[in-house]
Protein backbone atom coordinates (compact mmCIF):
# COMPACT_ATOMS: atom_id res chain seq x y z
CA UNK A 1 0.00 0.00 0.00
CA UNK A 2 0.94 3.51 -0.97
CA UNK A 3 2.36 5.51 2.16
CA UNK A 4 0.53 8.81 3.12
CA UNK A 5 2.32 12.25 4.00
CA UNK A 6 -0.55 15.07 5.17
CA UNK A 7 0.27 18.34 5.28
CA UNK A 8 -1.32 19.97 8.51
CA UNK A 9 -0.98 23.54 7.81
CA UNK A 10 -2.82 24.92 11.07
CA UNK A 11 -3.67 28.47 11.11
CA UNK A 12 -0.87 29.56 8.11
CA UNK A 13 -1.01 30.55 4.63
CA UNK A 14 -2.89 32.92 2.47
CA UNK A 15 -4.54 32.64 -0.91
CA UNK A 16 -0.53 33.50 -2.61
CA UNK A 17 1.37 31.35 -0.52
CA UNK A 18 -1.00 28.19 -0.90
CA UNK A 19 -1.56 28.66 -5.08
CA UNK A 20 2.72 29.30 -5.40
CA UNK A 21 2.93 25.86 -3.13
CA UNK A 22 0.66 24.25 -5.02
CA UNK A 23 2.20 25.28 -8.02
CA UNK A 24 5.63 24.50 -7.22
CA UNK A 25 4.34 20.82 -6.13
CA UNK A 26 3.29 20.66 -9.62
CA UNK A 27 6.33 22.12 -10.95
CA UNK A 28 8.92 19.67 -9.41
CA UNK A 29 6.93 16.53 -9.12
CA UNK A 30 6.13 14.10 -12.00
CA UNK A 31 3.26 12.44 -12.25
CA UNK A 32 4.85 8.98 -11.24
CA UNK A 33 6.18 10.77 -8.28
CA UNK A 34 2.73 12.37 -7.18
CA UNK A 35 1.24 8.91 -8.20
CA UNK A 36 3.70 6.69 -5.84
CA UNK A 37 2.80 8.43 -2.46
CA UNK A 38 -0.79 9.25 -1.25
CA UNK A 39 -0.67 13.18 -0.74
CA UNK A 40 -2.92 14.77 1.60
CA UNK A 41 -3.50 18.49 2.58
CA UNK A 42 -4.88 20.39 4.89
CA UNK A 43 -4.96 23.90 4.74
CA UNK A 44 -7.39 25.72 6.49
CA UNK A 45 -10.91 24.94 5.49
CA UNK A 46 -11.66 28.44 3.97
CA UNK A 47 -9.30 27.70 1.01
CA UNK A 48 -10.15 23.95 0.49
CA UNK A 49 -12.47 24.91 -2.36
CA UNK A 50 -10.19 27.26 -3.75
CA UNK A 51 -7.43 24.43 -3.77
CA UNK A 52 -10.01 21.81 -5.11
CA UNK A 53 -10.06 23.91 -8.23
CA UNK A 54 -6.08 24.18 -8.37
CA UNK A 55 -6.14 20.63 -7.62
CA UNK A 56 -7.99 19.73 -10.89
CA UNK A 57 -6.95 22.50 -13.29
CA UNK A 58 -3.76 21.42 -12.51
CA UNK A 59 -4.51 17.72 -12.86
CA UNK A 60 -2.91 16.70 -9.10
CA UNK A 61 -3.75 13.97 -7.17
CA UNK A 62 -3.97 15.44 -4.20
CA UNK A 63 -6.68 14.53 -1.65
CA UNK A 64 -7.80 17.45 0.49
CA UNK A 65 -8.09 17.07 4.44
CA UNK A 66 -10.03 19.21 7.27
CA UNK A 67 -8.29 20.34 10.72
CA UNK A 68 -11.13 20.27 12.68
CA UNK A 69 -15.19 19.86 11.77
CA UNK A 70 -18.25 20.66 14.09
CA UNK A 71 -20.20 18.08 15.75
CA UNK A 72 -23.64 19.77 15.36
CA UNK A 73 -25.14 19.37 12.24
CA UNK A 74 -26.99 22.04 11.15
CA UNK A 75 -28.57 25.24 13.00
CA UNK A 76 -27.18 28.13 15.21
CA UNK A 77 -23.56 27.27 15.95
CA UNK A 78 -21.88 30.12 15.06
CA UNK A 79 -18.62 29.86 13.57
CA UNK A 80 -18.59 25.69 12.99
CA UNK A 81 -18.23 23.79 9.97
CA UNK A 82 -20.24 20.75 9.23
CA UNK A 83 -19.31 17.31 7.87
CA UNK A 84 -21.79 17.89 5.16
CA UNK A 85 -19.91 21.30 4.64
CA UNK A 86 -16.74 19.80 4.28
CA UNK A 87 -18.18 17.04 1.76
CA UNK A 88 -19.86 19.33 -0.57
CA UNK A 89 -16.03 20.81 -1.03
CA UNK A 90 -14.59 17.59 -1.76
CA UNK A 91 -12.81 16.70 1.40
CA UNK A 92 -11.87 13.15 2.01
CA UNK A 93 -10.17 13.09 5.16
CA UNK A 94 -11.07 14.86 8.40
CA UNK A 95 -8.67 15.15 11.86
CA UNK A 96 -10.39 15.22 15.43
CA UNK A 97 -8.87 15.64 18.25
CA UNK A 98 -5.37 16.79 17.44
CA UNK A 99 -3.36 18.02 20.47
CA UNK A 100 -4.00 21.78 19.79
CA UNK A 101 -7.96 21.32 19.79
CA UNK A 102 -7.10 19.37 23.01
CA UNK A 103 -5.61 21.88 24.81
CA UNK A 104 -6.25 25.04 23.27
CA UNK A 105 -10.05 24.53 23.10
CA UNK A 106 -10.58 22.08 25.79
CA UNK A 107 -11.89 19.42 23.10
CA UNK A 108 -12.01 16.07 25.91
CA UNK A 109 -12.83 12.23 24.81
CA UNK A 110 -16.28 13.08 24.68
CA UNK A 111 -16.39 16.46 22.51
CA UNK A 112 -13.76 13.89 20.01
CA UNK A 113 -16.14 10.80 20.54
CA UNK A 114 -19.16 13.35 19.19
CA UNK A 115 -16.65 14.70 16.44
CA UNK A 116 -15.58 10.95 15.20
CA UNK A 117 -19.00 9.93 15.12
CA UNK A 118 -19.80 12.49 12.91
CA UNK A 119 -17.03 11.91 10.36
CA UNK A 120 -17.83 7.95 10.45
CA UNK A 121 -21.35 8.71 9.36
CA UNK A 122 -20.66 10.41 6.60
CA UNK A 123 -18.01 7.99 5.67
CA UNK A 124 -15.43 10.66 4.99
CA UNK A 125 -12.05 9.19 6.91
CA UNK A 126 -11.44 10.50 10.26
CA UNK A 127 -8.35 10.80 11.69
CA UNK A 128 -8.21 10.29 15.11
CA UNK A 129 -5.32 12.06 16.82
CA UNK A 130 -3.74 10.41 20.11
CA UNK A 131 -0.82 10.91 22.51
CA UNK A 132 0.57 11.46 25.86
CA UNK A 133 1.86 15.18 26.68
CA UNK A 134 5.86 15.71 28.20
CA UNK A 135 4.35 14.56 32.06
CA UNK A 136 2.40 11.71 31.22
CA UNK A 137 5.52 10.61 29.00
CA UNK A 138 8.15 10.75 32.21
CA UNK A 139 5.32 9.24 34.55
CA UNK A 140 5.60 6.14 32.16
CA UNK A 141 1.67 6.85 31.33
CA UNK A 142 1.79 6.91 27.75
CA UNK A 143 -0.18 3.57 27.50
CA UNK A 144 -2.54 4.53 29.78
CA UNK A 145 -3.19 7.56 27.74
CA UNK A 146 -3.26 6.32 24.30
CA UNK A 147 -6.32 3.21 26.25
CA UNK A 148 -7.99 6.25 27.50
CA UNK A 149 -8.89 8.00 24.35
CA UNK A 150 -8.72 5.06 22.46
CA UNK A 151 -11.16 2.90 24.82
CA UNK A 152 -13.72 6.11 24.55
CA UNK A 153 -14.44 5.25 21.07
CA UNK A 154 -14.64 1.49 21.07
CA UNK A 155 -17.02 2.00 23.81
CA UNK A 156 -19.22 3.61 22.06
CA UNK A 157 -18.83 2.42 18.55
CA UNK A 158 -18.08 -1.46 19.09
CA UNK A 159 -15.64 -3.67 16.97
CA UNK A 160 -16.31 -1.83 13.85
CA UNK A 161 -15.25 1.71 15.49
CA UNK A 162 -11.88 1.99 13.43
CA UNK A 163 -12.79 -0.12 10.54
CA UNK A 164 -11.36 2.07 7.34
CA UNK A 165 -9.87 4.84 9.77
CA UNK A 166 -6.62 6.69 10.28
CA UNK A 167 -5.30 6.75 14.03
CA UNK A 168 -2.15 9.07 14.39
CA UNK A 169 0.16 8.67 17.01
CA UNK A 170 1.46 12.72 18.08
CA UNK A 171 3.21 12.39 21.16
CA UNK A 172 2.36 15.77 22.26
CA UNK A 173 5.92 16.77 23.53
CA UNK A 174 6.81 16.19 19.94
CA UNK A 175 4.38 18.42 17.88
CA UNK A 176 6.25 21.87 16.92
CA UNK A 177 9.49 21.06 19.34
CA UNK A 178 11.69 19.50 16.55
CA UNK A 179 12.52 16.72 18.99
CA UNK A 180 10.59 13.55 16.87
CA UNK A 181 9.74 10.48 19.05
CA UNK A 182 12.51 7.48 18.35
CA UNK A 183 12.19 5.10 15.55
CA UNK A 184 11.85 2.75 18.08
CA UNK A 185 9.44 4.48 20.09
CA UNK A 186 7.40 5.16 16.98
CA UNK A 187 7.09 1.35 16.23
CA UNK A 188 6.48 0.20 19.59
CA UNK A 189 3.68 2.36 20.13
CA UNK A 190 2.02 2.03 16.65
CA UNK A 191 2.57 -1.69 17.56
CA UNK A 192 0.45 -1.64 21.08
CA UNK A 193 -2.11 0.86 19.43
CA UNK A 194 -2.70 -2.09 16.98
CA UNK A 195 -2.36 -4.99 19.09
CA UNK A 196 -4.70 -3.34 21.63
CA UNK A 197 -7.68 -2.61 19.25
CA UNK A 198 -7.07 -5.88 17.87
CA UNK A 199 -7.50 -7.44 21.13
CA UNK A 200 -10.42 -5.41 21.64
CA UNK A 201 -12.46 -6.38 18.33
CA UNK A 202 -11.40 -10.04 19.16
CA UNK A 203 -9.22 -9.34 16.01
CA UNK A 204 -12.30 -8.25 13.64
CA UNK A 205 -10.52 -4.73 12.66
CA UNK A 206 -10.50 -4.08 9.09
CA UNK A 207 -8.00 -1.43 7.55
CA UNK A 208 -6.60 0.53 10.31
CA UNK A 209 -3.95 2.75 9.19
CA UNK A 210 -1.45 4.09 11.77
CA UNK A 211 0.38 7.05 11.48
CA UNK A 212 2.55 9.37 13.30
CA UNK A 213 3.52 12.53 13.62
CA UNK A 214 5.70 15.25 15.70
CA UNK A 215 9.00 17.02 14.28
CA UNK A 216 8.74 14.78 10.75
CA UNK A 217 10.88 16.16 8.51
CA UNK A 218 13.37 16.26 5.66
CA UNK A 219 15.68 14.39 7.68
CA UNK A 220 13.99 11.51 8.96
CA UNK A 221 10.98 11.19 7.19
CA UNK A 222 12.59 8.67 4.69
CA UNK A 223 13.78 6.03 8.41
CA UNK A 224 10.06 6.39 9.31
CA UNK A 225 7.95 6.03 6.15
CA UNK A 226 10.19 2.69 5.54
CA UNK A 227 8.78 1.38 8.59
CA UNK A 228 5.85 -1.10 7.61
CA UNK A 229 4.19 -0.63 10.99
CA UNK A 230 4.21 3.52 9.60
CA UNK A 231 1.45 3.92 7.33
CA UNK A 232 1.74 7.51 7.13
CA UNK A 233 2.72 10.41 8.39
CA UNK A 234 1.34 14.01 9.60
CA UNK A 235 3.46 16.63 9.24
CA UNK A 236 2.85 20.21 10.19
CA UNK A 237 6.14 22.73 10.21
CA UNK A 238 7.84 21.05 7.22
CA UNK A 239 5.01 21.13 5.39
CA UNK A 240 4.91 24.80 5.06
CA UNK A 241 7.42 25.76 2.79
CA UNK A 242 7.09 23.22 -0.82
CA UNK A 243 10.77 23.10 -1.16
CA UNK A 244 11.21 20.94 2.11
CA UNK A 245 7.48 19.13 1.36
CA UNK A 246 8.77 18.13 -2.10
CA UNK A 247 11.95 16.64 -0.63
CA UNK A 248 10.32 14.78 2.13
CA UNK A 249 7.61 13.33 -0.90
CA UNK A 250 11.12 12.17 -2.65
CA UNK A 251 12.39 10.88 0.30
CA UNK A 252 9.51 9.17 0.52
CA UNK A 253 10.11 7.43 -2.70
CA UNK A 254 13.92 7.19 -3.10
P1 LIG B 1 4.93 19.37 13.60
O1 LIG B 1 3.34 19.20 13.77
O2 LIG B 1 5.31 18.57 12.38
O3 LIG B 1 5.14 20.82 13.44
O4 LIG B 1 5.54 18.78 14.83
C1 LIG B 1 2.72 17.97 13.60
C2 LIG B 1 1.25 18.06 13.86
O5 LIG B 1 0.84 18.88 14.70
O6 LIG B 1 0.47 17.33 13.26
Amino acid sequence: MKKTIIANWKLNGNKKIITDFLLNVHRHLTKTELNSVNIVIAFPQIYLCLVKHIINDLDLNIHLCSQDVSYNSIGAFTGEVSIHMLKENFVKYVIVGHSERRNFHNENNNIILKKFIKVKESELIPILCVGENLKEKEMKQTELVLKQQITKILDELGNTAFDNTIIAYEPVWAIGTGKSASIEEVINIHKFIKKYIQYYTNNSIQSLSIYYGGSVNEKNIKMLSQQKDVDGLLVGNSSLNSEIFIKMIKNMIY
